[in-house]
């Protein structure tokens, strides 16, 4: 494939940039230990640091050198040190270490000025005995030194968990919230550089979406209760993760391994990167497409597989998530879009394609139509198994959401309502959900606590629509 080839080459010419920046960062480094702050013999390595940067930005790439599992990065791309660039490879890689830094980027906007100060940063601080220390004096002195176009992140070791999603004790339910909100801005960085027709950078999404098959495995309802918020402005964001909570849950039932598990979270998270490609005035028309607008619209899976693409080879992603990503809207029986002579749809395009459905017909935002409340939108769902999508996925989907899914507004037989907070993992027991009651018997509003349906005799009566009752379900899982 041409694109593939292109690619090939561009990996090939940011190994090479990423070397000569290694080396050149050695030699300012190097001088700097000899010479004071402004001496003439600095100003070669500063310009020809600068030279690379201005190379790499050109290139529309990240300009940043990280140190990670025992290897230096460019951007994403893992350098490989030549015999010429031993010495330099090692100088930085153990200077980084030492200072406790992971990563330092350069921003378009770096001056000659800002390297040469940079340089003298790293001689003011001692480094060791504590990294997380000596990289607090770093930053601080990037800071007072009005370093604004060269930043820093902290070293992390193989395997070790982010500190901000580490904190022990907290309130699962927080904690969830705190996954869910991270990913959001996760996918909103990237999707802003798709639009941008910049460098797509994995590497916190990547983390996010381990993180919450972590916090999936552990406690489920609680990410699957936060599908149910609605951000209008937000509202590709939002569905991104949505849909991304829904693909794993879904997997995790069939059984995924957790490496499989993380490719089907990444390709529920990005599987509409490609509506990057189309104008705002059409995806926000506040009055029904034209012909012409909808077949833009549905040129947005083929899109996304160019946007994927230019991460292929990068390391990252399989074809799974690709084909996946390029399916959600096929359906199985092939008469949803882009029309192409497959013979089936993928397993990953199958459950996403399910999860995107339900949080699409539950959102409001999609095509400005009323969104159709849970149950409503599972029963048109189920109508379509076998067809439009796969009979026993629906199943599985079912067992996951059940078949008052979370977040429905319901009436009981003792006259309350209330909002279904978690299901029933038996299959007898799925019309019996767990539900907060949010009214009393007189229809005041009221937090009535949460009472299990599978004891006792209370049951369900009714579904009703939130929207109806100006409702937002997702308040009752903040
Ligand atoms: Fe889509
Ligand atoms: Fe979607």
């Amino acid at each position: 494939m041409e694109a593939e080839v292109e690619l090939q080459q561009l990996e090939k010419e940011m190994v090479r940039l990423g070397k000569t920046l290694v080396v050149h960062l050695f030699v300012l480094l190097k001088t700097a230990q000899n010479y004071n702050e402004g001496h003439g013999a600095l100003r070669s390595p500063v310009g020809n640091i600068l030279g690379v940067i201005g190379e790499i930005h050109r290139r529309n790439e990240e300009s940043s050198i990280r140190a990670q599992g025992g290897h230096l990065f460019l951007g994403e791309v893992r350098l490989k040190p030549d015999s010429s660039a031993v010495d330099p490879f090692l100088f930085i890689f153990d200077l980084l270490k030492r200072y406790g830094i992971g990563g330092i980027q350069f921003a378009v906007t770096v001056t000659p000025q800002e390297i040469m100060r940079f340089a003298y940063v790293l001689k003011e601080v001692e480094p060791l005995p504590y990294p997380p220390d000596v990289y607090i004096q770093v930053i601080g002195l990037l800071h007072n030194k009005g370093i604004t176009s060269i930043s820093t992140e902290p070293f992390v070791e193989e395997g070790e968990a982010e500190p901000s999603d580490d904190e022990a004790g907290e309130d699962p339910k927080a904690k969830a919230k705190k996954i869910y909100l991270h990913t959001v801005v996760a996918v909103s960085e990237v999707m802003d550089n798709a639009k941008m027709g910049q460098t797509l950078r994995l590497r916190k999404s990547k983390r996010v979406v381990q993180t919450m098959i972590d916090q999936l495995l552990a406690a489920e309802s609680n990410l699957l209760g936060l599908t149910t918020i609605r951000s209008h402005d937000e509202y590709t964001y939002h569905h991104s993760v949505n849909v991304c909570i829904l693909s794993l849950a879904m997997g995790q039932r069939i059984g995924f391994s957790k490496a499989r598990l993380f490719e089907l979270g990444i390709a529920g998270l990005f599987h509409d990167i490609g509506k990057a490609e189309i104008p705002e005035e059409i995806l926000n028309k506040p009055t029904e497409f034209s012909p012409e607008e909808w077949e833009v619209v549905h040129r947005h899976p083929t899109f996304g597989v160019r946007k994927l693409m230019k991460l292929k080879g990068l390391d990252i992603l399989t074809s799974r998530i690709v084909t996946g990503a390029y399916e959600h809207h096929m359906n199985c029986d092939l008469s949803g879009y882009p029309k192409y002579p497959y013979r089936r749809l993928s397993l990953f395009g199958r459950i996403i394609s399910i999860a995107d459905c339900y949080d699409a017909l539950t959102s409001s935002r999609v095509y400005n139509r009323v969104p159709f409340p849970p149950d409503k939108a599972l029963r048109f769902m189920l109508d379509r198994a076998g067809t439009a999508y796969d009979a026993l996925l629906m199943k599985v989907f079912v067992n996951c959401i059940g078949i008052f899914p979370i977040g429905t507004l319901v009436r009981l037989s003792s006259n309350q309502l209330g909002v279904v907070v978690g299901n029933s993992g038996d299959p007898d027991r799925w019309d019996r959900p767990t539900v907060r009651i949010i009214s009393t018997i007189k229809g005041e509003e009221t937090d009535g606590g949460v009472i299990d349906l599978g004891s006792g005799d209370i049951s369900i009566t009714q579904t009703l629509d939130p929207y109806r009752y100006r409702l937002d379900p997702s308040l009752y899982f903040l």
